[in-house]
């Protein structure tokens, strides 16, 4: 985060102890308008708790592991000192219980689901806390978002107590509570569920109320965040291009910039915003299109980007090449190096022929997730880490070491990259497109890629997306796509034999692409996409379609 210097206004810090759903904690938050920031569960906070910064309370999160072991990860003892609203969720409450002197201990058999929480509230508003009331309201089944939103001091007077149902998922369990803290919720097995402090404004869940399937999640969440820490919403995408406005200028200077552009939403959106941030003319946009893109993928996106207002915009057409160096290539993992090599050799060569000097700006369309993912100083460090979402490239390394890598949708998500693109005035055709893969069409053509086989999918591809436009499925689909199988089958066209080759189709529903169902499409509007792509592709004489959701499959089929 060493770029942006514009303000996000009220900031809630995330905690991040590696749970699965610790990022999920960010995203509910800024839905509530306000700007969320996850650090790894152990970081300094030093400079962020130094009472000059925009934070106006810290969320711990859940992890895999158990606060008496030593991979269970402590947070900076700053915390608690600092004087902010702490909200620990499962492991977070265990972790600070554990901190401040109660006790957890492991339970017989794990609790996983939607689980029945009973929460009683004080007869007398006056005994308990100012801050306990606040926070107690996001529980009162009678108060709305909305009202949430507005920060009541108290759930509706007379209310004694409610029962919800809640996600659950601990292996552990506060055993004695911590010095100060006082039980106000517990599940149907026992357990506490929702503990307050007396006199800290230190709060604590068992569940995970950022689980969609967390009845109330919501609108806990917006309790302690506008009730208990006095956020004011506004984190919109217009404010985030009005602090764009005002630094990057300043960054950059007079200097050129070149943004390497792929056709994707993010890049998209990324070099629309510098063009209208920065001189038009300072920026420069470097396309290589490999051959491997969709159908009228290059015109398609030199016309977005001179709608965007782009005067220089560098075209660079490499099929050769590339279909030369994936000669002869079956292994999933070589054709995505051999894509990954070259794409680094003529990106370098093409930006040095460019003649831009020495010190000009590189920018790249790097997303939050990104960032969480290849553990680049937020979130946890990735478990999971995808090689195709961190090509190293020389030239962007060398960049970054030098401060004149400019990335500037790294605090968003990718539908806030959306929501910007839409702000910015992006076609929403360009803002909704699916995403496509880095070496893409040679990971959907199974086995060796030849540039007939790319001229088949390219044009089955094309009539698939077109298809689910025309019957408005386009949008309710993550990512859509065929793939073509290096098998060819028997069938007949007209009275003759035909030996064509098979296509897949895939369609996903997914909300960030690391998990994904398939999207369980009408039988007719399948049977009448099939009969289109095998009337008018003609190498084509089967058609299948991929039921396999992720995981145990990927999205893509290399
Ligand atoms: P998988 O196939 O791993 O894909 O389930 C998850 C998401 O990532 C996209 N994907 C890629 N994106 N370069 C990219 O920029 C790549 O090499 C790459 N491989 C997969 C995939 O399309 C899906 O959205």
């Amino acid at each position: 985060m060493d770029q942006m210097s514009a303000p996000p206004g009220d900031t809630i810090l995330v905690l991040d102890f590696g749970g699965q759903t610790a990022q999920l904690i960010g995203r509910r938050v800024r839905d509530l308008g306000v700007y969320a920031e996850l650090v790894p569960g152990d970081a300094d906070l030093g400079a962020l708790l130094s009472g000059e910064t925009a934070v106006r309370g810290i969320i711990l999160s859940g992890s895999p592991e158990s606060v008496y072991t030593p991979a269970g990860a402590v947070p900076d003892p700053r915390i608690y000192q600092c004087g902010l609203p702490l909200l620990g969720i499962c492991y977070g409450i265990q972790r600070m219980t554990q901190d401040q002197g109660g006790t957890v201990a492991a339970l017989a058999a794990r609790e996983y689901g939607g689980m029945a929480v009973d929460v009683t509230f004080p007869a007398d508003t006056a005994s308990f806390s100012e801050a306990a009331g606040r926070f107690l309201a996001g529980f009162d089944p009678a108060l709305s978002l909305s009202a949430l939103q507005a920060a009541p001091a108290f759930p509706s007077p007379g209310l004694q107590s409610c029962t919800f149902t809640a996600w659950m998922s601990h292996g552990d369990s506060i055993i004695q509570r911590a010095p100060g803290f006082r039980e106000y919720g517990r599940s149907v097995t026992g357990l506490p569920a929702v503990l307050i402090h007396e006199t800290q404004r230190w709060f604590g869940l068992q569940f995970h109320p950022e689980v969609s399937h967390c009845q109330r999640g919501v609108e806990i969440l917006a309790a302690f965040v506008f009730g208990v820490c006095r956020c004011k919403g506004g984190w919109t995408m217009e404010r985030y291009l009005e602090g764009l406005r005002g630094s990057l200028p300043r960054r950059v200077g007079a200097n050129p910039v070149l943004l390497l552009v792929s056709g994707g939403v993010d890049s998209t959106v990324a070099a629309a915003l510098l063009l209208q941030v920065l001189d038009p003319d300072q920026v420069h946009l470097l396309y290589i299109d490999t051959g491997l893109m969709r159908k009228d993928e290059t015109q398609t996106v030199s016309a977005a980007l001179e709608r965007s207002g782009a005067r220089r915009v560098h075209i660079i057409q490499r099929e050769d090449a590339f279909l030369d160096a994936l000669q002869g290539l079956e292994d999933p993992e070589a054709k995505r190096k051999a894509i990954g090599d070259l794409f680094i050799t003529i990106q370098e060569r093409e930006a040095a022929r460019l003649g831009l000097p020495e010190d000009c700006f590189l920018a790249q369309g790097t997303l939050y997730t990104d960032l969480i993912e290849s553990g680049k100083g937020v979130g946890r460090k990735a478990q999971v880490i995808k090689s195709h979402h961190n090509v190293a490239s020389p030239l962007v390394e060398a960049k970054r070491r030098s401060g004149r890598l400019i990335e500037p949708l790294d605090r968003l998500y990718k539908d806030e990259v959306r929501a910007l693109g839409r702000v910015l005035g992006l076609d929403a055709a360009a803002v909704r497109r699916h995403p496509f893969p880095g070496p893409g069409l040679a990971v959907r053509i199974l086995g060796e890629v030849t540039k007939e086989k790319c001229a088949v999918l390219r044009e089955a591809d094309a009539l698939y997306l077109e298809e689910l436009k025309r019957r408005r499925l386009y949008d309710a689909i993550w990512q859509a796509f065929g793939v073509l199988l290096p098998i060819r089958s028997v069938g007949v066209a007209g009275d003759a034999r035909k030996y064509g080759w098979v296509l897949a189709l895939r369609a996903v529903v997914s909300a960030d692409g690391m998990t994904a169902d398939v999207y369980p499409f009408p039988m007719k509007d399948l049977l009448e996409i099939a009969a289109l792509i095998t009337n008018n592709v003609k190498a084509i004489g089967r058609v299948t379609y991929d039921i396999s959701s992720k995981p145990p499959a990927t999205i893509e089929w290399e």
